[in-house]
C-alpha cells in the first residue's frame, strides 16, 4: 500500500469549531484477515479531502486491534483506531476482560463505551458506563460515551429525560477539561440495526438533549465542545442529511461500516 506522509488531520467544522468523527462500529464480526483486508480497501478509497472533512475510526473486536494497529503504523494510514468497549479496572482477576490501558497501548484512540447492546444483553449499568469512560480518559483515550431512548420511553415521551440521566452520569463527577475532550453518540435504541433511522430533526433534538445535560454542569463553553454523533441505521442515503446538521459532529456506524463501499459511500456522502 502506498505510503501517504502529507497532513491528513480532519479540518474543523466552520459552523461550530468542531472535528467531526465518523466511527465504523464492527460490532462481533470480522476476523483479523478480513479486518486487514478491510482497512486496506477504506485506504485506497478515502480521498484526501475525505480525511480533512472528518477524522474517520474504525472500531474492530479486540482480536483485530494488533494487526489494524500494525497496518495504520506501518503504511501511515491516517485511519484511528478504535475499541467497542474496555474494562474500568486497571488489572487484576477479571476473566475474559480487556482494560483500558491496555487498548492505549496498541494505538487505540477512541473507546466506545455504553453502547446500547452492552447495556441491554450484558446490564451494563449508568454506573459502569461512567467508569469505563473515566478509565478511558485515564489512559489517555478518548471515550465515545453511547446514549439513546428505547421505543417505549420515545412513545412516553422520555426521550430527553433518559438522555440526560445517562450523560449526566458520566459528566456529574468530571472535571470541565476533560469534559470538553468527550464524544457521545446520541443512538436511540429503535434505530439501531433496524433500518429505520431517526429523522434528522430527531437527532438533533438528542444532541441538543446531551449539550444540555452537559452545560448543566460544566456550562455553555464546555458543551460546545462537546462532540455528538449520531448512529442508528445510518448508510449512504441518510448520511448527508445527518451531516448537514450544525449540531451533529459525526456518525456512527454499525452495519454499513462492514464493507469498503459502503462505509465509503458514507463518509463521500
Ligand atoms: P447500525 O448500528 O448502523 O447497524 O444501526 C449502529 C450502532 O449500533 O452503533
Amino acid at each position: 500500500m502506498a505510503s501517504k506522509s502529507r497532513d491528513y488531520a480532519a479540518k474543523a467544522n466552520p459552523r461550530n469549531g468542531r472535528c467531526r468523527l465518523i466511527s465504523g462500529n464492527w460490532k462481533m464480526n470480522l476476523n483479523h484477515l478480513e479486518a486487514i483486508s478491510l482497512v486496506q480497501k477504506l485506504h485506497y478509497s478515502f480521498r484526501e479531502s475525505d480525511y480533512h472533512f472528518a477524522e474517520i475510526s474504525v472500531h474492530p473486536p479486540f482480536t483485530s486491534l494488533r494487526s489494524i494497529q500494525l497496518l495504520l503504523e506501518t503504511d501511515r494510514v491516517p485511519i484511528s483506531l478504535g475499541a467497542q468497549d474496555c474494562y474500568f479496572e486497571s488489572s487484576g482477576a477479571y476473566t475474559g476482560e480487556i482494560s483500558a490501558s491496555m487498548l492505549g497501548k496498541l494505538g487505540v484512540r477512541y473507546v466506545i463505551v455504553g453502547h446500547s447492546e452492552r447495556r441491554e444483553l450484558f446490564g451494563e449499568t449508568d454506573e459502569i458506563v461512567a467508569k469505563k469512560a473515566n478509565a478511558v480518559i485515564a489512559s489517555q483515550m478518548t471515550p465515545i460515551v453511547c446514549v439513546g431512548e428505547s421505543m417505549f420511553q420515545r412513545e412516553e415521551k422520555q426521550t430527553e429525560t433518559v438522555i440526560k440521566s445517562q450523560v449526566e452520569a458520566v459528566v456529574s463527577s468530571m472535571s470541565s477539561e476533560l469534559c470538553e475532550e468527550l464524544v457521545f453518540a446520541y443512538e436511540p435504541k429503535w434505530a439501531i440495526g433496524s433500518g429505520i433511522p431517526a429523522e434528522s430533526q430527531d437527532a438533533v433534538v438528542g444532541a441538543n438533549a446531551v449539550r444540555a445535560a452537559v452545560s448543566k454542569y460544566h456550562g455553555e463553553m464546555v458543551a460546545n465542545k462537546v462532540r455528538v454523533q449520531y448512529g442508528g441505521s445510518v448508510n449512504s442515503a441518510n448520511a448527508k442529511e445527518f451531516l448537514d446538521q450544525a449540531e451533529i459532529d459525526g456518525l456512527l456506524v454499525g452495519g454499513a461500516s462492514l464493507t469498503a463501499e459502503a462505509f465509503t459511500a458514507i463518509v463521500q456522502a
